[in-house]
């Protein structure tokens, strides 16, 4: 039987939840400091070879266009600019902490984080065709849209198909379920989190509402781009535990979008091709991580 989560529960568990990691925030710091050099920055997080090999893999990827093979991080920094390479900085790291188990939610290994890429790379590609939200601010609330569930996950554990049930039962929104059940959903948990590792308040919202894009008229395109991006990733077949979204407001989000749905299909094929392409930051747990580590000249 499920008990109520407290708010001092919830604080500690915040607080408690390891920082990003040491040199992204200090490499993010530097790129808001309008005096950054490539140099120092490319020296920074060169320090962290983990996260340089991920930021070349993902800046090869198609979303950005480049025709060319990008081989080293500083060529990545010049080409893909700040904006760019703080969305990297923020996905490499982030997939650390994605990448685990979460047993609350029976996610096994590697899912969440897999289900947390593909939504921001559709997020990204959505806000591309509608031209109505920035694709890097998409992206990154994509990436870390169902974070909440790494903390809500523990409170949980054994108890998932309650949940599940009275979502069933009274044909509600999953969030709303656990809601009803622990007092507090998985997306305001996350906005807490955002909250917490100093994001733009925006984005802490946007993560909040990610299952509700109705109840605000504030940034209504960035959560309605999240959400429309994380239902479709799920009929793609790359979803997390149960349908979250009972009600499906698809419809309504493409045509406040302004986007046609024959986009879908194609959207599906990119995806594809994208998850294929960066296949090695997927690792499962038969195969280490394959990533080659370009140092700088
Ligand atoms: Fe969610
Ligand atoms: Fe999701």
């Amino acid at each position: 039987m499920l008990k109520k989560v407290t708010d001092k529960q919830i604080l500690e568990s915040v607080n408690n939840l390891p920082v990003l990691s040491e040199v992204v925030n200090r490499s993010i710091a530097m790129l808001n400091d309008p005096a950054c050099s490539i140099r120092d920055l490319t020296d920074l997080i060169s320090k962290d070879q983990s996260i340089t090999a991920k930021i070349i893999k993902m800046a090869n990827s198609a979303f950005y266009g480049y025709p060319r093979q990008i081989r080293t991080l500083s060529e990545a920094i010049v080409i893909l600019g700040f904006r760019q390479i703080r969305t990297l900085l923020i996905t490499a790291s982030a997939s650390t902490h994605l990448n685990g188990a979460v047993e609350g939610y029976m996610i096994s290994k590697g899912e969440l984080w897999k289900h947390s890429y593909a939504v921001a790379y559709v997020a990204g590609l959505i806000s591309k065709l509608s031209e109505k939200a920035k694709p890097d601010e998409a992206f990154t609330v994509g990436i870390l849209h169902d974070i909440g569930k790494l903390i809500l996950g523990n409170f949980l554990k054994g108890s998932y198909n309650e949940v599940v049930e009275l979502a069933n039962e009274h044909k509600i929104n999953f969030a709303i379920a656990e809601e009803r059940l622990l007092g507090i959903h998985h997306a305001e948990v996350g906005g807490r989190i955002l909250e917490k590792w100093n994001f733009p308040e925006f984005m802490a919202f946007a993560v909040r509402k990610h299952h509700n894009p109705l109840e605000s008229d504030d940034n209504k395109a960035l959560i309605g781009i999240v959400n429309l991006a994380d239902t479709w990733v799920r009929e793609f077949g790359i979803g997390i535990g149960n349908n979250e979204d009972s009600e499906s407001l698809e419809e309504f989000i493409i045509k406040e979008l302004g986007i046609d749905e024959t986009v879908k299909k194609h959207v599906e094929e990119y995806l594809s091709s994208e998850m294929t392409q960066m296949g090695d930051l997927f690792p499962d747990d038969n195969k280490s991580v394959k990533l080659v580590e370009i140092s700088e000249q």
